[in-house]
């Protein structure tokens, strides 16, 4: 199915395109377009918008200005597949703790969290994704917009050590497993309810092998529960999903004594009053 503006996209995903940039309350809002131009004039631009430069300034960016970045296709299933301008600013503060904190994405999609959190905190964000065709239109849209703190590697959670990382953010990555196959986002991967239980599992075993202090925030979750030893810190329920922040506090010395970590951690209500990462740099 098709439509006159958009000839790739899929049932439904106009109208939620529509929702994003309503959605949006930040102040840059969209960009006013001549009278007839189309949503692609801006692939034409894309070179020249430096996204840390127009956050530092604006403090956001529509989600329907941050997607023309992308081809088609990939533009088409943002509102179901990659998180939310306002929600990826918002977890970005949660995760990163300076310029030198290293964040990993797993299952980084077209790379809109990395880029939108690598531009808004300077920190570094990598993206572990196992489809490739995403992976090229992460670089590329890091490449236009000017982001060279947000790389990606093309993979499964093999492909990266967990311990090369202070912190790790996980949008629901596995879920698609257990839709039907016209909600998928293509047959390039093997989906299964299978491999879903197993990508939970590695998911749990990569947390559980993080180091003590490491941060995860999930949107969505991730499937699973946190394995042992993480203490939930933030619970944040919006409109556009729940946003958890939890630290691990807790581990297992090689000699198997427990270890603890001496965070105090705050109730959720003084966290909402602080700003993250000011919490962050004093507390942790
Ligand atoms: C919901 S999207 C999230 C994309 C991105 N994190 C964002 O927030 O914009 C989940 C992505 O995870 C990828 N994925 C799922 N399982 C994976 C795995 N085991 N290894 C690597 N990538 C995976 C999918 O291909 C999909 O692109």
């Amino acid at each position: 199915m098709t439509t006159p503006h958009d000839p790739e996209a899929i049932p439904g995903k106009t109208v939620a395109l529509t929702r994003h940039a309503r959605d949006c309350e930040c102040r840059g809002g969209d960009r006013p377009r001549a009278a007839g131009a189309s949503h692609c004039a801006y692939e034409r631009l894309a070179p020249y918008l430096d996204l840390p430069s127009r956050l530092a300034r604006d403090g956001c960016i529509s989600d329907l200005e941050f997607d023309e970045v992308y081809p088609l296709a990939v533009r088409a299933v943002s509102s179901w597949f990659w998180t939310p301008v306002r929600v990826a600013l918002r977890a970005a503060q949660l995760l990163a703790f300076g310029a030198r904190s290293r964040v990993l994405d797993v299952g980084s999609g077209a790379g809109k969290f990395c880029i939108l959190a690598a531009a808004s905190t300077g920190a570094t964000f990598v993206g572990v994704e196992q489809r490739e065709r995403f992976v090229r239109a992460a670089r590329e849209a890091a490449r236009r917009f000017g982001v060279t703190s947000a790389q990606f590697v093309h993979g499964t959670m093999d492909a990266v050590n967990v311990l090369d990382f202070d912190a790790v953010y996980l949008f629901n990555p596995f879920e698609e497993n257990l839709w039907q196959h016209e909600l998928r986002l293509d047959d390039e991967v093997e989906l299964s309810a299978k491999r879903f239980a197993a990508d939970v599992a590695q998911a749990r075993r990569l947390l559980s092998h993080a180091r003590l202090g490491t941060r995860v925030v999930t949107y969505h979750g991730f499937g699973g529960r946190m394995p042992v030893g993480y203490s939930p810190v933030l619970q944040e329920r919006t409109r556009l999903g729940d946003l958890d922040l939890w630290i691990k506090t807790q581990t297992h010395s090689e000699a198997g004594q427990s270890v603890r970590l001496c965070v105090d951690l705050p109730d959720p209500t003084e966290v909402e009053r602080t700003h993250p990462p000011a919490f962050c740099r004093t507390r942790v």
